[in-house]
């Protein structure tokens, strides 16, 4: 059966980059001679009150350059909803769509693959700051929020150094230290503290003295929103609230971490959350481009009947890959890359 209609949706927390695939998907379909509905508010459009939106080529006219997402996004889960799956489905039906192409991280693609195995026609596109989708070498948005960490890093060093102080900066990315490491190099932090490994508070103040003694009175520490340190086994958690997948909300290891190198070291130390401005405003250049290539080839994907896969990027080349290899496991930072950044931070 040839597809009439998509049905779009972004789902998760949003990442610059959403609006490039968005319009790319749209470009293609009308070229392959497919309609395409925007559905509101991720998986709310099918399960609650999301509603839909028309997309042509003049609603996406010059959107792939702007922030956040045109159809708004949410962390609804239909396997929470009463009969979820089975309004999923109506929907659907009743929207007109014969297939379902959804943008998202690993809680949203969670779901398609599931509804997938269901037997509903759904294409997957990866997306999150945080970069930890296996089965792609990089997602979009990820871009984006390293330049941005870099940048208030880089700024960062100015004050620290006027003051001579520590500045602890307390990076996203949930249980992977993507950000923060790659952010952390391009920021020229002096010390990286990611999720993948604990940390040692004596060593952190030992870099911090070290430095000192070297005649560098500021340092710049970049930690994870999802560090530990080694003395401690849980994450700091702003809320024990759970969301719709079961997370939980990080964050406030920066302020604990300043505050402790305060009182260790007698240095003034401070604390910077460079939070949601991440994944805030314009996409760069990179994700852009990321965005309307994946966009391009769901389209394509859906044109030639390849459900229950997911668009990636696996060297330069966009390719589709099942759904299911995207979300078994979280992509977190190696050991080797771990190692290879060691040669560059404190304590040394
Ligand atoms: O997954 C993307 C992300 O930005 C994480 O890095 C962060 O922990 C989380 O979302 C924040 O979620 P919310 O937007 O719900 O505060």
């Amino acid at each position: 059966m040839t597809v009439k209609r998509i049905g779009v949706m972004t789902g998760g927390g949003d990442a610059p980059g959403l609006n490039a695939v968005i319009r790319a998907i749209v470009h293609r379909a009308d070229s392959l001679g497919i309609e395409v509905l925007g559905l509101r508010n991720g998986w709310a459009a099918l399960v609650g009150d999301g509603g839909t939106m028309p997309l042509d080529l003049g609603t996406v006219q010059d959107i792939h350059v702007t922030g956040g997402t045109i159809l708004g996004t949410s962390r609804t889960n239909p396997y929470k909803v009463d009969n979820g799956p089975g309004l999923v489905r109506k929907n659907l039906r009743e929207f007109g769509c014969d297939a379902l192409i959804v943008i998202g991280g690993e809680d949203t693609l969670g779901v398609a693959d599931r509804l997938s195995r269901e037997g509903l026609k759904v294409v997957g596109v990866p997306k999150t700051i945080d970069n930890d989708l296996s089965a792609t070498d990089y997602t979009f948005g990820f871009d984006t929020a390293c330049n941005r960490a870099a940048e208030a890093m880089r700024d960062l060093h100015t004050t620290a150094r006027s003051h001579s102080r520590v500045l602890v900066v307390e990076v996203m990315g949930r249980h992977a230290g993507w950000i923060t490491l790659n952010g952390g190099i391009a920021g020229a932090a002096h010390v990286v503290l990611l999720p993948e490994e604990p940390f040692s508070l004596d060593e952190v103040c030992e870099a911090v003295m070290a430095r000192e003694r070297a005649g560098h009175a500021y340092s710049i520490i970049a930690v994870s929103e999802g560090a530990v340190p080694d003395d401690r086994e849980a994450m700091v958690l702003q809320t024990e609230e759970r969301d719709a997948f079961g997370h939980v909300r990080l964050g406030g290891i920066g302020e604990r971490l300043a505050k402790a190198i305060g009182e260790r070291t007698g240095k003034e130390s401070r604390h910077v959350v460079l939070g949601h401005l991440q994944r805030a405003g314009a996409p760069s250049a990179f994700d852009v481009v990321l965005g309307t290539r994946l966009g391009v080839k769901a389209a394509d994907m859906v044109g030639a009947g390849e459900f229950g896969m997911m668009a990636s990027l696996r060297g330069t080349a966009v390719v589709a890959v099942p759904l299911s290899e995207a979300v078994g496991t979280l992509k977190t930072v190696p050991e080797d890359l771990r190692e290879e950044s060691r040669l560059f931070w404190a304590p040394r």
